[in-house]
């Protein structure tokens, strides 16, 4: 309620800011005040629709914004009228009302985001801001995906020429964070990524992906559950199940795709999970040797773990949103929920 007539004295306010002369000035009375078509004759006539209890307080607020139009009017009919005979112009009202700015705020992916790598720097992980255009060489070649190899068909790409695209993942993070560097090393890298992928409820090509990478001496698979488990419960802000089938990527070995108990029906069967009560959420494994060779990494002292995982797919599942075309389309009557 408090909203129309905030709307209604704003836009009441805008009009005036144009009034001139006296003809201007009548346009905006009758667009007010005018017994057919008034903007607040009309909202008065609603008075009678609205229920018992409403009816005091919307009746109160109108009469008060009706005084209020009334006597703006009343003033400006005085100063348009000696503003047309002195021939000067309507002078500066210093005393109109301002109208308040209404602040924006972060994009629910965005916000996502920054929390994702705040989880990660309070565990001792480095943020690395890497560029999404990016060369094959990073994003396929490092990875233990040399040209024609068949895993690349998975993530259908967009070249620019024949060695720069955009990149598909932010896996990218492993040899660009390991190149010249002495283990311990703990990064991550966030952002864009984009993919031949049709845009419907469930794909888009382009997203948004958080990419993990540790190398130091002596870890292991349990150092991968242990850091993917705390990550887990933080981001979704309680406890979630988790586990780990076996998965194939060409830059870990070994490689599991993450399943997390579902969050809508805990784990009995729902429709989001299909009746399995797990929904798979990321892919992750044991950096590949090859990939600690390539970036001149000793993988006979180093190894190390990875996992990289959709934001937007976190987004829907912690928000419980069912279109990830929703995000993108800036409809604020979606993005002011949040
Ligand atoms: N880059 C993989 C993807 O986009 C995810 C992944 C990252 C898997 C790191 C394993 C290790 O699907």
């Amino acid at each position: 309620m408090s909203d129309t007539f905030e709307e209604l004295r704003q836009g009441f306010e805008r009009d005036c800011a144009a009034i001139t002369d006296a003809e201007s000035w009548k346009a905006v009375r009758d667009k007010y005040l005018a017994r057919e078509g008034g903007a607040i004759t009309a909202a008065m006539k609603r008075l009678r629709t609205l229920p018992k209890e409403e009816r005091p307080l919307f009746g109160q607020k109108m009469n008060e914004l009706r005084t209020l139009v009334e006597g703006r009017l009343e003033g400006l009919l005085q100063t348009a009228k000696a503003a047309e005979a002195s021939g000067r112009g309507m002078p500066l009202d210093v005393t109109r009302p301002g109208f308040p700015l209404a602040s924006g705020s972060a994009h629910p992916i965005k916000r996502l985001q920054a929390e994702i790598e705040q989880i990660f720097v309070g565990m001792g992980f480095q943020i690395r801001n890497l560029p999404e255009i990016e060369t094959d060489y990073y994003n396929f070649e490092a990875l233990n995906m040399p040209r024609n190899h068949p895993a690349r068909d998975a993530q259908d790409t967009f070249y620019f020429d024949d060695t720069v695209l955009l990149r598909t993942h932010c896996s990218s993070v492993q040899p660009h964070s390991l190149e010249g560097a002495t283990p311990p090393v703990r990064a991550i890298s966030t952002g864009k990524v984009y993919r031949r992928d049709p845009f419907d409820a469930t794909h888009s090509p382009m997203f948004y992906q958080v990419d993990v990478v540790a190398v130091e001496k002596g870890l292991t698979m349990g150092d991968l559950k242990g850091t993917l488990g705390v990550f887990l419960q933080r981001v979704f802000g309680r406890e979630v199940k988790m586990r780990l089938r076996p998965g194939f990527f060409p830059f870990v070995e070994p490689g599991a795709e993450v399943d997390i108990g579902c969050i809508f029906c805990g784990g009995k069967g729902c429709p989001t999970c299909k009746g399995s009560g797990w929904i798979e959420i990321l892919g992750a494994g044991m950096i590949h040797p090859k990939v600690l060779r390539m970036s001149g990494v000793d993988d006979g002292v180093y190894s190390g773990f990875a996992w990289g995982m959709g934001i937007d797919r976190v987004a829907i599942l912690k928000y419980g949103v069912d279109d990830i075309r929703l995000f993108f389309e800036n409809d604020l009557r979606f993005l002011q929920q949040f």
